[in-house]
């Protein structure tokens, strides 16, 4: 369908600005306004193919789209990627530096991740398929990391053999060799070096061979102060050849290790363009999930879910998740009312939905964000099995209206496998949310497994038997411990090991970057302003990717 000027000027609303809750007109102008002195008529004729949301998606009304459907135009740049800004509001109290999130799977989010993806800037969401004690301490690991300090270092007796200690970096392929040592109690009582950690010493009890207690560096944790690297930069500085300090409590018990290469690390990120995520006690975010647990009666729980909610709060939790397969239904929505209730500051996060309904709904209940997104995913058969869901851009363009109406925030979950996705994702969601993309990383849960010379994780839906077992059922609507008889709504599968999750997000913020630099965006409110869209054939998805060559290496 070709629009004429006029109808796409009807059609086509000033964009709503949701922090100041304004309808505003253009920082950039319109990119064919942009154009008008140069050449009038490039302003018809691009406008006639590349068609902003409300005309693109209106005109494609009867038919879902997904992310490889549909391209983004480019549009004349002043913009550098490097110089772009990503950071994104969800919600009051809630303000990442990148956009992004990994998902509440129990193969994708623990506290390892979350701590990872909020050093980058963005945020995790722990899984629920644990217990509820432990997933209470999951969040307090996120919220009390000490950047560079690890926490819970490898420790030593000191009535063990430095034999004991050589077997031990032997076996474990540890890259270090010095140990801190201490009591059954864990009262720290002296620093096994490195010097000494070597099979000539091996019959001597660490003991013997220690640097005693004495003679350690050490500080009080209370003295770390706010910024904790650079109280550590500053110990390194003023104590030339030590490498390690080690951090104790008031009791002189063992609560930590720096060295002076994280230290050193660290310090150089620090000069990184996208900061870690933080609280206004400059504390990392952590967000955990939550399931509208029902009673023996089929009840809402309120009482487990008010004290495990208050639980997570107290920690320092900064949003929670109501995560369920569907979020428009009286079970989440009573779960959402309640915890509006009982917490009225706390950034909600509920869903799924695929609807400008369901977002109303949600909205009123009280959550402050609604993920979108149902059947999507890698490893979902929602679609296949219920033969219901919403192709992704089409559900959020339908979403985003709705959220811009009741001035809430949406996630785009599931179904992102390229940076690419997340740019077309961004120019209607403030923020996405990715388990696949994640599950191979180092600091995604379970061990790799090597198969045929290739190293994989394990990735598994949350609606998958196992997942179901393991805790998710009540996610998809059934009963604790489901048995074969359920219909499954996920798979089990593997995925490829891909390093550290600070790699895969360098790659993705990086192709981000680039999109909103071919769209002269400077910040995520100017790309959903700028983009404009246009559907992409079968051949013309083909042409998108590597064609015709052998391929020697990918571009990374
Ligand atoms: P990706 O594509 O990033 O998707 O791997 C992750 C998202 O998929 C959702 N999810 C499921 N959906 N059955 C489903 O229909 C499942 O078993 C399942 N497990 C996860 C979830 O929204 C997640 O963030």
């Amino acid at each position: 369908m070709i629009f004429d000027d006029k109808r796409l000027a009807r059609e086509v609303p000033f964009p709503f600005n949701r922090q100041s809750r304004t309808a505003f007109p253009l920082a950039n102008p319109a990119p064919e306004t942009a154009f008008c002195h140069m050449a009038t008529p490039t302003k018809s004729l691009d406008s006639q193919f590349y068609l902003a949301a409300d005309a693109f998606f209106t005109a494609h009304a009867g038919l879902a789209l997904t992310f490889d459907d549909l391209t983004l135009a480019t549009l004349y740049s002043e913009i550098l990627p490097r110089d772009t800004q990503l950071d994104t509001e969800l919600a009051e109290g809630l303000r990442l530096n990148i956009p992004v999130i990994s998902s509440d799977m129990d193969t994708v989010t623990e506290s390892r991740m979350a701590t990872a993806m909020a050093l980058n800037g963005g945020l995790g969401l722990i899984h629920y398929n644990m217990a509820e004690r432990q997933q209470l301490s999951e969040v307090s690991r996120v919220k009390y990391h000490v950047p560079g300090m690890i926490p819970d270092p490898i420790k030593v007796e000191p009535g063990q053999l430095v034999g004991d200690v050589v077997k031990l970096v032997e076996e474990r392929k540890f890259g270090f060799s010095t140990f801190p040592v201490v009591d059954e109690k864990g009262k720290l009582v002296g620093l096994l070096s490195g010097h000494v950690v070597k099979p000539r010493y091996a019959k001597r009890k660490i003991a013997d061979a220690m640097t005693p207690r004495s003679q350690v560096h050490t500080i009080n944790k209370k003295e770390l102060g706010k910024d904790p690297i650079a109280r550590a930069d500053k110990f390194f500085t003023e104590k030339p050849g030590i490498h390690k300090l080690l951090v104790v409590d008031d009791d002189d018990n063992l609560r930590g290790l720096f060295t002076m290469n994280d230290v050193e690390r660290i310090a150089q990120e620090k000069k990184a363009q996208f900061r870690p995520a933080r609280d206004a006690q400059f504390r990392l975010v952590c967000g955990a999930a939550v399931s509208a647990t029902r009673n023996a009666f089929g009840e809402l729980d309120r009482e487990r879910i008010l004290t495990h909610v208050g639980g997570l709060v107290e920690r320092g939790v900064d949003t929670v998740a109501v995560s369920t397969a569907h979020g428009h239904s009286k079970g989440v929505g009573d779960a959402v009312k309640m915890l509006r209730d009982a917490f009225p500051k706390l950034p909600i996060i509920a869903g799924n939905v695929t609807s400008a309904a369901g977002v109303e709904f949600l909205a009123q209940c009280g959550a402050s964000i609604i993920k979108v997104g149902q059947g999507p995913g890698s490893i979902c058969t929602t679609r296949i099995v219920a033969g219901v869901g919403i192709p992704q851009m089409t559900a959020l363009y339908v979403c985003s209206r709705a959220a811009a109406k009741k001035n809430v925030a949406i996630l785009a979950d599931g179904g992102i496998t390229k940076s690419g996705d997340i740019v077309k994702a961004l120019t209607l969601a403030q923020g996405v949310i990715c388990g696949g993309l994640f599950a191979g990383s180092n600091e995604a849960p379970g061990d790799v497994m090597e198969i045929s010379g290739k190293l994989y994780k394990q990735y598994r839906g949350m609606g998958s038997l196992a997942a179901m077992k393991a805790g998710s059922a009540a996610r998809y609507g059934h009963a604790p411990n489901p048995t074969q008889k359920i219909a499954t709504e996920g798979i089990e599968a593997l995925k490829e090991a891909v390093g550290s999750v600070d790699r895969v997000l360098a790659q993705l913020i990086g192709g981000i970057q680039s999109g909103m630099g071919y769209l002269g965006a400077a910040n995520l409110e100017q790309l959903r302003q700028n983009a404009r869209f246009i559907r992409v054939s079968a051949a013309g998805i083909k042409e998108a990717a590597p064609h015709d060559v052998v391929e020697l290496k990918t571009g990374n």
